[in-house]
């Protein structure tokens, strides 16, 4: 590494978060941001980074050496053209496509990926087992891994491949015969098969799946040795520096080594060595404790309370969503698999004698290898433990550290990456999660601080190292009086308790940290902020001011948190905010191991009558709540919403040229070339989840959680159906057979 540590003793040494900036001085620090664009309006796409230069007043951070992203874009290269139409938005029960384009279902709930399994009945009545071999709900992030003719991954195979398919969650009312689940005379549940599906319905699907050269479809290899389901029962192992720590120990797992299940797998990420990454975001739901049952005032009991409470992460519905708990010690129990999800601590019990700590066994970024169905998933717990929405490689390159981007995706919380501490070597031989282990267990956690250093649009930023050496950590736990006391003095109680240490070095408070993407042409560094309802109300609503019933802890927080300012800040500037904005990094030398980066807001999220539109947004492209993000190869940006959309129309996706940082982003003078939409959703849906074949005539989309009747039948686009709402993949290609979203620049 060229670049001396930051501690935070350099950029905060109060520990402090950004200074607070006056609503006058945003409105004016937006208006420099987005009139830069105008300024540049007419430059040639050569001229444009010079310029940017003279604009920015010098590109803070570039003087380092050119790392391994190389240079920022290839130079004199043409941005890419859209080759589609605009889609209008609208409300219809289909999914609305750009004309000349088509798409099918690959993989809805519920289907099949076994031979031995009858087709789905869509009617709830099949027996909950079965979910282990059948598709999960709500699609989420996913991964196609190309397979050659030798049945080896191929990064550059179109035709066969491995689809790796998270299911966040589940839509109760539509998984079961009756849209109300069972229960006694006295409301608690009494199915257990209805739970046992519940359970199974999480997770993630590996399904191996080939295209018809005649057709262009995909379809399911039903008899494929690596179709495999992940639930939230599957055995996994628990890797990296909180391995093995008192905080991970159950009566299951007495060593806390090994583990159940992964839960509410959101977003995704993949690894250079060839293996699947899954991540586990509102864990926190689905775990009952008693004492907040019997009073639901509190979140976080006292007890448990100081180390979770400042971790952000509690219990945070008070019987557990779904109330899987309920059911322990249920006659047809087995494994205790309704009772670990009770995190009540036992009277006279040791963690290694109830569940008190399963709660910690999640929230983590889990790997798993598509080629290898027996394998356990292996929590790489050197990367956190936070509501993890995704995770996103740097490109890697022989001789630099592996690198990974990831957001924590609640209100007020933070971006991070993770930089190996083993260098990379193309090629390992030996098992891809053995070399998982070699690049993911040993390295930095690092949280990222967004600063402008005044208001003339010179935007810098630094990473801040969570470790035990970090002198902000070291003061804070070192301090008898203080409510982190003790707190970090190990990597694993950091790693266990991210949010907090991440809040005592004075990280950036985001809008919602959604989906990363690091764009391969020149190695920048997206994020969706999805939306934040209050930037001002964090101590009454925020994760750390949670523990209503513990009021000591909530009291000690507070006057730590006393000499903060949480309102709006350059990198969240509107507040609320409604609507999201994407915001974009350049790590200094374009070296992702980099302490330093520039960045700049790519777009905001606007209705285009909106009264914050400052990114200009037409009726072509008016969105809200950005939230899945993903790069084509051929350097185009994708951008899938989640949540109210204008006028009341249904989620969509989008198609961006990116640019770069400093180059002023989207506005009126260029949207229309640079921001179009490409899809719009069914009824009440969430788009999420997006990738395509390397020769990009086919494109995988998820469609979430969808409340109409979508989709029935194979043809993705149908209208007017009657059966249950499903979620499920679907696979877009072009009637012609040509490259989707942009011709050129596919190499
Ligand atoms: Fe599961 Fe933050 O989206
Ligand atoms: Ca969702
Ligand atoms: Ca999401
Ligand atoms: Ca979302």
């Amino acid at each position: 590494m060229s670049e001396k540590p930051l501690s935070t003793q350099s950029a905060h040494s109060d520990g402090s978060a950004k200074r607070a900036v006056t609503q006058e001085q945003m409105t004016a620090w937006i208006e420099q941001l987005v009139s830069r664009r105008r300024v540049l309006a007419g430059a040639t796409t050569l001229g444009l980074a010079g310029l940017a230069g003279l604009v920015l007043g010098g590109r803070e951070g570039d003087e380092g050496t050119t790392g391994p992203a190389g240079p920022a874009g290839p130079p004199g290269s043409a941005p890419p053209e859209f080759n589609f139409k605009v889609v209008s938005l609208n409300t219809h029960d289909k999914v609305t496509l750009p004309e000349g384009h088509s798409a099918h279902v690959l993989y809805a709930y519920g289907d099949p990926i076994s031979p031995e399994l009858d087709d789905y009945s869509n009617m709830g009545t099949e027996p909950g087992l079965e979910w282990d071999q059948r598709a999960g709900d709500h699609h989420d992030g996913m991964h196609f891994f190309g397979l050659n003719e030798n049945g080896e991954l191929d990064p550059n195979a179109s035709n066969r491949g491995i689809l790796c398919i998270n299911h966040e969650n589940i839509t109760q009312s539509l998984m079961h015969e009756s849209a109300e689940v069972s229960r006694d005379a006295n409301g608690v549940r009494n199915s257990v098969d209805e739970v046992r599906k519940e359970q199974r319905a999480h997770g993630v699907s590996c399904t191996e799946i080939v295209r018809d050269e005649a057709t262009g479809q995909f379809t399911v290899v039903k008899d494929s040795p690596y179709n495999r389901r992940i639930t939230a029962l599957t055995p996994v192992e628990l890797h990296g520096p909180a391995a093995g720590s008192s905080w991970l120990q159950t009566k299951h797992s007495p060593d806390g080594l090994n583990g159940r299940g992964t839960l509410n797998n959101c977003a995704h990420g993949y690894t250079p060595w060839g293996t699947y990454l899954t991540c586990e975001e509102n864990y926190d739901l689905y775990f009952r404790d008693e004492r907040t049952v019997a009073d639901e005032t509190k979140e976080v009991p006292a007890e448990i309370g100081h180390a979770n409470y400042l971790a952000g992460i509690g219990v945070r519905v008070a019987g557990g969503l779904y109330e899987w708990a309920t059911l322990a010690g249920h006659a047809d129990e087995n494994d205790d698999e309704f009772s670990r999800f009770n995190v009540t601590p036992m009277p006279g019990r040791s963690a290694t004698d109830d569940y008190r700590n399963e709660g910690n066994q999640f929230g983590y970024v889990v790997e798993i290898d598509p080629l290898e169905p027996q394998a356990a998933p292996r929590k790489r717990t050197a990367l956190g433990r936070f509501a993890h929405e995704g995770v996103w490689p740097a490109k890697a390159v022989d001789g630099h550290p592996v690198v990974f981007y990831m957001g924590d995706d609640d209100q007020m919380q933070f971006i991070y990456k993770f930089v190996s501490a083993a260098t990379y070597r193309a090629g390992s031989a030996g098992m891809p999660l053995d070399t998982g282990n070699a690049y993911m267990d040993d390295g930095t956690l690092y949280v990222a601080c967004f600063d402008a250093d005044d208001l003339t649009g010179r935007q810098t930023g630094a990473w801040i190292p969570l470790r035990p050496d970090n002198p902000g950590l070291e003061a804070a736990s070192g301090d008898a009086q203080s409510p982190f006391y003790g707190l970090f003095g190990s990597e694993a109680s950091i790693l266990i308790h991210t949010r907090a240490a991440a809040f005592v070095v004075g990280a950036t408070p985001m809008d919602r940290p959604e989906w990363g993407a690091v764009n391969p042409m020149n190695g920048e560094i997206y994020f969706t902020l999805t939306n934040n309802s209050d930037r001002r109300g964090f101590e009454a609503a925020g994760p750390l001011a949670r523990a209503a019933g513990d009021q000591g802890s909530r009291d000690e927080v507070t006057e730590f948190l006393a000499d903060r300012e949480f309102g709006e800040v350059p990198a969240n500037p509107r507040g609320p905010n409604r609507d999201g904005h994407v915001i974009r990094l350049r790590e200094n030398g374009n070296d992702p191991a980099a302490l330093g980066f520039a960045w700049d807001i790519f777009v905001f999220g606007s209705a285009a009558d909106g009264d914050s539109n400052f990114s200009g947004l037409t009726a072509d492209n008016e969105f809200g709540s950005c939230d899945g993000l993903w790069f084509d190869a051929a350097g185009l940006l994708w951008i899938q919403t989640d949540g109210s959309q204008p006028g009341g129309n249904h989620d969509q996706m989008l198609a961006a040229v990116p640019g770069e940082v400093g180059d002023g982003g989207i506005d009126a003078g260029n949207n229309d070339v640079s921001l179009r939409r490409f899809l719009v959703g069914p009824i009440r849906c969430e788009v999420t989840g997006i990738d395509m074949t390397p020769d990009r005539r086919s494109m995988f989309v998820n469609i979430q959680h969808p409340r109409g009747h979508w989709p029935e039948g194979s043809d993705a686009t149908m209208a007017g159906a009657t059966g249950r709402a499903r979620s499920a993949t679907i696979v877009i290609t072009r009637n012609d057979g040509g490259p989707i979203g942009t011709d050129g620049m596919d190499g």
